[in-house]
């Protein structure tokens, strides 16, 4: 296990020596069968994977969950040990202290544009921004070749194709499939906060897509109608509480007023204290 950043630098130097490629998959820990599949899918890549586990306190708002974040390391280690040496890889795990990350005179920190202002951005003004220095960061410290994100935090991986596009970082993004439950609710690590009824109602979230996705399949192209038959879907959960259900563009996020060959359809919805994303890539 890495700690430092120096030595994470001499690890990927040494797999460029052997002629490896390093896959990089940010994560905060808690892991789950979402997060190992971006593991597995960086082996099948990549030479060489390196994982990291850092809940970045950059990204949460003071009153979000930072400190009731799961931190469950010893099992993520043994998840990716059971389950992220493929016979071609190597799995390395990077777990930086909060010091190593943030130093004592930390001052910097990247300013994301109009991507990150939108959905998310709307409830959660900083967190684009805190993301976005610590994969930087991570990107910087690893000089990993490839990096993995899900499809799960879908806005997520828009903003971080902008920075690395617009600061011309080296280095390939992928974005892989959401893993989800058998019936429907895609995995987070944030589930564990549902209480049982909660759980059950959650699964309005993938009907509700699967639903809007039938809309668009049939001929309906008008957005409203398809965002009034989502938001009505949601609201039979008696717990569900929306904060947004969008239908936008899958590049810049923009809603669209009508659906023609491609939209992504993103969703935010509360039960209790605990707030649920998913989301549909729809292409006719
Ligand atoms: P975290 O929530 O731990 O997620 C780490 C990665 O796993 C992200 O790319 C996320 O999209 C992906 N992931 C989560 N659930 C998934 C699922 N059900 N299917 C597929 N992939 C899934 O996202 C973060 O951490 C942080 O913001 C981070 C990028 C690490 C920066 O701190």
């Amino acid at each position: 296990m890495l700690t430092t950043i120096a030595d994470l630098r001499s690890f990927t130097a040494s797999q460029h020596r052997a002629g490896k490629t390093v896959g990089l998959v940010p994560t905060m820990g808690a892991l789950h069968s979402g997060h190992l599949s971006l593991v597995r899918e960086s082996n099948k890549r990549c030479g060489t994977t390196v994982v990291s586990i850092f809940v970045n306190p950059a990204q949460f708002a003071p009153n979000e969950d930072f400190q009731r974040y799961p931190r469950t390391l010893e099992n993520d280690l043994l998840l990716l040990q059971k389950d992220g040496c493929t016979p071609n890889g190597k799995t390395e795990v990077f777990v930086p202290e909060i010091s190593e990350m943030y130093p004592r005179g930390f001052d910097t920190s990247v300013h994301t544009g109009s991507i990150s202002q939108v959905l998310e951005g709307r409830s959660r003004p900083a967190h684009f921004q805190g993301v976005a220095t610590v994969v930087l960061k991570l990107f910087l410290a690893s000089q990993a070749d490839t990096a993995f994100f899900g499809q799960k935090d879908y806005q997520q991986v828009c903003v971080i194709r902008r920075i690395t596009a617009d600061l011309n970082v080296p280095l390939e993004i992928v974005m892989c499939p959401i893993i989800r439950e058998p019936d429907g609710l895609a995995m987070s690590s944030r589930n564990r906060y549902l209480t049982a009824a909660q759980r059950q109602q959650a699964v309005v979230l993938s009907q509700s897509l699967q639903l809007a996705e039938t809309m668009l399949r049939s001929g309906t192209a008008d957005s409203a109608a398809v965002q009034k038959a989502v938001t009505e879907k949601i609201q039979t959960a008696p717990e569900a509480v929306i904060d947004y259900v969008s239908i936008a563009d899958p590049i810049t996020l923009q809603e669209l007023p009508a659906v023609e060959s491609e939209a992504v359809i993103l969703l935010a919805v509360r039960f209790g204290t605990t707030r649920l994303l998913d989301n549909l890539h729809y292409v006719l």
